[in-house]
């Protein structure tokens, strides 16, 4: 099938990449000139583990080419199936459809009539109600009948973008216009090579499935950090606790690892593109607000357990920041929340020195924050430090010689906020180390007696009488006993 895929971002590249995997001959459009040449070159704009072997693999066969946006009719003409990928957030928690919407006046005009447009950008349900009237207006101002089209919103995480193209959860389809079924049947069978279930939906409900997939990962995530404060306050080790619930089948384990919480291009945005909507329309949005401001504070919990651990300011002191990007696996830097940590320290006068692997994550971080001083290697980021902050849980800080780093620090003091690290073993290397909702090393897993007395000594709680003065001896505020400290 001949497919054109318009803007090649993150979503947009690894869709015509693996499409063209898959057989297709694809063109990829491109309206950035500088994007466009380094992709000519065989480079990729940005880093996705997998993606620049395929682009590399498939350009010279032919079925995946690059072409500008400039001259839309080369571009959509020949294409059975178009498909738009470009930008629709403002980075500021905000919808831009200004992209999209010059995006299909340039293409539309030139689709052919038994053409399906496919848009896989996240739209804003108010353009989605008024899609159809848009395309209608171009078909019929170009003097040419209607075509289907389909919403096929993506789920693809950073990271693992390849991975999840080929061997997607699920496909959606939502239908914008397609009276004849048409335009369904033709790009089911552009991804007749997954095995994936395939849900044919309104364009609204396809629209919410992406919504609602997102919203929800943001609060697991939003409850495991608000979780992990109530595990530290009494004790409790939050992973242990997740550990056990993800047993239960309606729960799951995954996206439940507490610390400084979600960044990235969708998760911040949609929750607080989510809360202002439903503010605008006067329907309650408690939740959503309570899952952005949780995930706000964690980030400013991270720099409260730094300035707990070198007991006092941070003003004067270095800190060594490793990690920059939003996760592991990308360079990206949208909403990461190394950015607000590193500028709240700028802030309280310390001295940021940030290393991540990735090249073009530095050099970027340098140009967005001021004062920012950019290590070349992680050993260079932690020497001479105060205090270091460990962001993002890249493998080569996992695998860290953490005794070499106590070493190279001036106090060896460090903070995970991913909890990647093992407490006992960060001791062990000889570091006062903190992380988001476990005990630190040494501390007896039970409750401490502080917590039960500060909730006893509040108005809020009534103690039956008869355990005034015995919770410490009730069966389950005992250590377990592998973790019991020697006598
Ligand atoms: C997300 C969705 O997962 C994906 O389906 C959608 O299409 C786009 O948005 P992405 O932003 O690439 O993907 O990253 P994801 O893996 O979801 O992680 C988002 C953020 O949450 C990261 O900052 C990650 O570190 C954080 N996270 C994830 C946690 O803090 N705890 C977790 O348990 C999981």
């Amino acid at each position: 099938m001949r497919v054109s895929v318009i803007g090649l971002g993150y979503v947009g590249l690894v869709t015509a990449a693996c499409l063209a995997e898959w057989g297709h001959r694809v063109t990829g459009v491109e309206a950035k000139p500088e994007r466009l040449a380094k992709l000519r070159r065989g480079q990729l704009p940005f880093h996705e583990p997998g993606l620049d072997d395929l682009v590399r693999r498939l350009r010279p066969t032919g079925r995946l080419r690059f072409a500008s946006a400039d001259k839309p009719a080369y571009a959509v003409r020949s294409a059975d199936v178009v498909i738009t990928a470009v930008g629709t957030h403002d980075g500021n928690g905000g919808w831009q459809t200004a992209t999209m919407l010059d995006c299909l006046t340039s293409i539309v005009p030139h689709m052919r009539s038994d053409a399906v447009l496919v848009c896989r950008s996240t739209l804003p349900p108010e353009l989605i109600a008024r899609l159809r009237g848009f395309v209608g207006a171009l078909r019929e101002k170009a003097g040419k009948p209607m075509i289907p089209v389909l919403l096929n919103p993506e789920f693809t995480r950073e990271g693992a973008a390849v991975h999840d193209f080929m061997d997607p959860e699920r496909i959606v389809f939502g239908i914008v216009h397609d009276p004849q079924e048409t335009g369904v049947e033709i790009v089911k069978s552009l991804y007749d090579r997954a095995s994936a279930p395939m849900l044919v939906q309104s364009a609204i409900d396809a629209a919410f499935a992406k919504l609602g997939a997102n919203l929800f990962l943001a609060t697991k995530i939003s409850f495991a950090n608000e979780l992990a404060q109530l595990c530290e306050a009494y004790g409790a080790n939050v992973q242990n606790v997740v550990a056990a619930m993800a047993y239960d089948g309606r729960i799951g384990g995954r996206f439940l690892s507490a610390g400084i919480g979600f960044g990235g291009s969708c998760l911040p945005n949609q929750v607080a593109m989510t809360a202002r909507a439903a503010q605008a329309m006067n329907l309650p949005a408690d939740l959503f607000d309570a899952v952005y401001q949780v995930n706000r504070r964690q980030r400013q919990i991270f720099v409260e357990k730094l300035e707990r651990l070198v007991e006092g300011p941070l003003r004067g002191k270095r800190v060594g920041l490793l990690g920059l990007t939003f996760k592991p696996g990308t360079d990206d830097l949208r909403d990461a929340p190394s950015l607000a940590i590193a500028a709240a320290l700028l802030a309280e006068g310390a001295t940021v020195v940030a290393y991540d692997p990735m090249p073009t994550a530095r050099a970027l971080a340098v140009a967005t924050l001021p004062g920012l001083i950019i290590a070349d290697s992680a050993e260079e980021a932690l020497t001479g430090a105060d205090a270091a902050g460990l962001v993002t849980e890249w493998p080569e800080f996992t695998a860290f010689d953490w005794a070499h780093a106590a070493r190279l620090m001036r106090t060896p003091v460090l903070v995970d906020g991913r909890n990647a690290l093992d407490p006992e073993q960060l001791a062990g290397a000889g570091f006062r180390y903190d992380s988001f909702g476990r005990p630190q090393a040494g501390q007896v897993t039970a409750m401490p007696l502080e917590a039960v007395d500060n909730v006893v000594a509040s108005p809020l709680f009534v103690l039956d009488p008869a355990l005034d003065g015995a919770a410490a001896s009730v069966d389950g505020m005992q250590p377990a006993p592998q973790e019991r400290q020697p006598a």
